[in-house]
């Protein structure tokens, strides 16, 4: 079995997943799910949750969280120290060559946002992918209409590098693609713990 993964915080912990937080991520599928109107919002009916949806949901989720985990990790769940389980981390499209990797974040539990948050859990798992991955920079992508998401990715230091106009239609309305880079110059203070 591999060493479980924590990365500790001030008020957040980003840390590997356990078979209990089964009833957490089936929360944000029926209960709690604003946060889905701001992480990649689609167009069109939403398929309704049944209940033996539910229950094949949940077991598909046992069984992933019951998987080996790569290392360094693609995804940290984010929990609040003392409190209840926000979210997770992610990374994607990790390119060696290029030295690039993608990021992304999702805080559930709506009751947590803009209490900063969020801003510290990006910025911990920034730092545990500098020390894991050799890179030169990280991008990630939202849309004009996620103002949290732009200010959070802004407090971490990254910034604008392309504008999609027009490119997102969220409820009948057109919004920007973003993408932002955390650039080289950035990457390397983190490196350094500034
Ligand atoms: C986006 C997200 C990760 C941000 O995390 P968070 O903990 O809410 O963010 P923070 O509190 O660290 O920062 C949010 C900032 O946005 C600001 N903000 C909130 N609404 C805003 C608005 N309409 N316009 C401008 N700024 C706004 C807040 O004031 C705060 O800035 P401050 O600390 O300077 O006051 C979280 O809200 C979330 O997961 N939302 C739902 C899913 C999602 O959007 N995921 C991202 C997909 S790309």
């Amino acid at each position: 079995m591999t060493d479980q993964v924590r990365v500790e915080g001030k008020r957040v912990v980003l840390r590997d997943p356990r078979p209990e937080d089964v009833e957490a991520r089936v929360r944000w599928e029926t209960v709690e799910i604003e946060w889905q109107n701001w992480d990649w919002p689609c167009e069109g009916p939403v398929e309704a949750l049944t209940e033996a949806r539910v229950k094949k949901y949940a077991a598909s989720i046992a069984a992933s969280i019951a998987q080996p985990l790569p290392s360094p990790r693609k995804r940290l769940w984010v929990e609040r120290i003392g409190g209840p389980l926000l979210g997770w981390v992610n990374q994607y499209h990790y390119d060696p060559e290029a030295r690039v990797t993608w990021v992304g974040i999702d805080i559930c539990e709506s009751a947590y946002w803009n209490q900063g948050l969020g801003t510290e859990a990006l910025l911990l798992w920034i730092d545990y992918l500098v020390e894991s991955l050799d890179l030169e920079c990280l991008r990630l992508g939202t849309w004009s209409g996620n103002q949290r998401m732009v200010c959070c990715a802004e407090k971490c230091g990254f910034v604008v590098d392309k504008v999609n106009s027009g490119s997102r239609e969220v409820r009948g309305k057109r919004y920007d693609g973003l993408e932002f880079v955390l650039n080289q110059e950035a990457v390397s203070k983190r490196r350094g713990g500034a």
